[in-house]
């Protein structure tokens, strides 16, 4: 039943599954643990995922639990074609293909759905929207799911306040052990690999503009520093731009970063962060691309309106001529940069995010008949469970409290 593009590219999807699963510790070791309790035992599940090599394991794994799954793709450039062949192969029907169309997204995500899933993973909300606005009739069925990113926690969060969510949601993206890792070292080198191997150029001596401070802006800046770029920050949070400032990096306006930027990335999940007016006021060649969930951040309508000519100067990359005869060049369509360019983050990173995603499904099903129609935080052990199997897949050992200093640090006197 799967809608693939091309099964006959299903070995160069094992291949690059193999590989992220040698270095996924926590993931391996949970497939092993799913594969002996069964938590998902006639359970269905749905799965809307950047569809690439990590994510395919996670649904692997999920499998491996007893789960009937079905999946597709968060995002129509993200989706990789033999990674879909590779997991059909493995028995799971996936529902994307690289560039869909807006309307085929829409097919993808529908048919994904409509075989009445009891738990759903969700990346930035799709699946919620869809089943809450199009697919009432399932909501019945439904245990529970968990969100990805923080942009689909911005939606539920805005959901739960006014009383909308009709099933229980985990907010992932807000562990500890997903977002201090994966939002700021993983957004932090993916990003960069993707702008590297799109571009081929050096990013040394350069000057990169970082729209956002927030947990990914943080690792971007970090890791252009560390490439040796001149980093601006624009922000519109106080605390956030004075926590830049003491990383050493420079505050300004997106209007003043115009006119030394020559590399925009924009993270903030925010929309038209970068407008015509800024186009325009930007160098010749200047290079834009945005990590943030939703291609709004750069305005990719307004560039598409007052470019005079637009001509693509290599694979992901479309180079826009405007009116005073100057050319910025936009990646991978104002999508994710990393995923629409690159494979993402590190499968190291992702092993931590996607063992949490793991547990928290296992968590639904386990307290189905307990959780309310709310966003729930991770619990704590989830997360500490995850730190220390990560310690311990790194070899690294942590101090024990003695009874006295447990003592000591408990009591008041
Ligand atoms: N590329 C990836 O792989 C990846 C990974 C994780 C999260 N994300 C996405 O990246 C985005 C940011 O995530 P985060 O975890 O860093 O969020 P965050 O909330 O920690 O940070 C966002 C920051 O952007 C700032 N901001 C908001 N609007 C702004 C504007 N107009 N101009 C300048 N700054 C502005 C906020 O003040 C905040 O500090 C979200 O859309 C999230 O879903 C992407």
């Amino acid at each position: 039943m799967s809608e693939i593009r091309d099964l006959s590219l299903k070995e160069s999807g094992l291949q690059k599954i193999n590989w992220v699963k040698d270095n996924m510790p926590i993931l391996a070791q949970l497939e092993q643990q799913f594969i002996k309790e069964q938590p998902f035992a006639g359970v269905k599940v749905s799965l809307s995922i950047h569809l690439e090599a990590k994510t395919a394991y996670l649904a692997t794994v999920i499998k491996a639990g007893g789960a009937n799954i079905r999946v597709t793709g968060s995002n129509p450039l993200s989706t990789q074609d033999d990674i879909c062949a590779g997991l059909v192969a493995s028995g799971i029907e996936v529902f994307a293909w690289y560039q869909s169309t807006k309307e085929e997204y829409e097919n993808h995500l529908l048919h994904t759905l409509e075989f009445g899933p009891n738990v759903i993973v969700d990346d930035g909300g799709d699946l919620v929207n869809m089943l809450h606005n199009k697919l009432p009739h399932l909501l019945p069925n439904i245990y529970g799911g968990c969100e990805e990113t923080t942009t689909g926690i911005v939606r539920l969060k805005a959901m739960d306040k006014a009383n909308e969510l009709t099933f229980p949601m985990m907010n992932v993206n807000d562990a500890d052990c997903k977002h201090l890792f994966d939002n700021r070292y993983g957004t932090g080198q993916s990003v960069f690999d993707g702008i590297m191997r799109t571009t081929n150029l050096v990013i040394a001596g350069k000057t990169i503009v970082v729209a956002g401070y927030g947990w990914c802006g943080k690792g971007v800046a970090m890791r252009a520093k560390g490439l040796g770029a001149k980093v601006i920050v624009t922000e519109i949070d106080p605390i956030k731009a004075i926590e830049a400032v003491m990383d050493g990096f420079s505050i300004m306006t997106m209007d003043e970063a115009c006119d030394d930027g020559e590399i925009f990335i924009t993270v903030t999940g925010c929309k038209d962060v970068i407008t015509s007016k800024h186009f325009l006021k930007m160098k010749q060649n200047a290079i834009l691309c945005n990590a943030g969930h939703f291609n709004l951040e750069v305005s990719y309508e307004e560039l598409e309106k007052i470019a005079i000519k637009k001509i693509t100067r290599r694979k992901n990359i479309v180079g826009y001529t405007l009116e005073n005869e100057k050319t910025v060049n936009l990646l991978g369509e104002g999508r994710l940069v990393n995923l629409t360019c690159a494979d993402g983050h590190p499968a190291e990173i992702m092993d931590m995010s996607f063992a949490i995603q793991a547990l928290c499904a296992k968590y639904i099903v386990e307290n189905k008949d307990t959780l309310e129609n709310h966003l729930y935080s991770v619990p704590k052990e989830i997360d500490d469970y995850v730190a220390r199997k990560k310690l311990q897949a790194m070899n690294i050992k942590l101090e024990q409290l003695t009874d006295d200093q447990k003592k000591y640090l408990s009591s008041w006197e």
